[in-house]
């Protein structure tokens, strides 16, 4: 039995991956994982229950046991909605923090590998090329540079309302770099086999293209 075709989409930080992949999962009609999304649950509710974010077995515990669920663009963490609770830099580099424990990777594996459904799947995260989609079809390397993706943070979070410092953004995405790359367990890295795609001077819609160009030419 084939399994359906995944698109791996990996990057750093603020690259744009999230907007790129969700939009060709749209033009195909595929399902779309943000895997981010679920290292930012397990912060979450690791703050709420005061667990150390050093504490590599009881978060390991913790992300086991969580009941998660994203239906019509809302998440759900134990049937509450944090949709926008996730999305602040606080739990962004919470996230970032315990990603670096093993035992919290291996809790999400299934989880992840479980978004792989009929007709295809675009999942967007650090090591979804590497780790748990090595087959993908095709595995993109979305990046631009440390200024570029400071910019475009800060216009999302102004365009929400929140204030925010440019200087303060490019700081914090440099530290999430630096900590994202040197980790041990499953860094930031191109897989072997995967594009680059420098995004710095390109608009949403060239990277959308590009990726779907880059598709078309793997199945054809
Ligand atoms: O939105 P942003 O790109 O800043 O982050 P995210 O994709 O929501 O992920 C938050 C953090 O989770 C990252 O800084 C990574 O440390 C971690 N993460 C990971 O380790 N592996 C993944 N597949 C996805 C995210």
């Amino acid at each position: 039995m084939t399994l359906p075709p995944v698109i791996a989409i990996d990057g750093p930080t603020a690259s744009g991956k999230g907007t790129v992949a969700s939009l060709v999962a749209e033009k195909l009609g595929f399902h779309y994982l943000d895997s981010g999304a679920l290292y930012r649950l397990v912060a979450l509710a690791s703050q709420k229950q005061a667990i150390d974010p050093k504490n590599a077995l009881e978060l390991g515990v913790l992300a086991k046991k969580l009941v998660i669920s994203f239906k019509n663009g809302q998440i759900l963490l134990n049937s509450e909605d944090v949709t926008e609770a996730i999305r602040t830099e606080v739990i962004g580099l919470r996230a970032s923090t315990i990603a670096v424990h093993p035992e919290v990777r291996r809790a999400l594996v299934g989880v992840q590998q479980g978004f792989r459904t009929a007709p295809g799947l675009v999942a967007d995260g650090r090591d979804m090329a590497s780790v748990i989609f090595p087959d993908a079809v095709l595995k993109v390397f979305l990046t631009a540079t440390a200024e570029a993706r400071a910019e475009r943070r800060y216009k999302q979070l102004i365009a929400k309302g929140i204030s925010a410092k440019l200087s303060d953004l490019l700081q914090d995405l440099q530290e999430r770099d630096a900590r994202d790359s040197s980790r041990g367990a499953a860094p930031l890295l191109v897989a072997d086999g995967a594009q680059v795609l420098e995004t710095s001077e390109l608009s949403v819609d060239q990277a959308v293209k590009t990726v779907l160009d880059w598709y078309q030419s793997k199945i054809s």
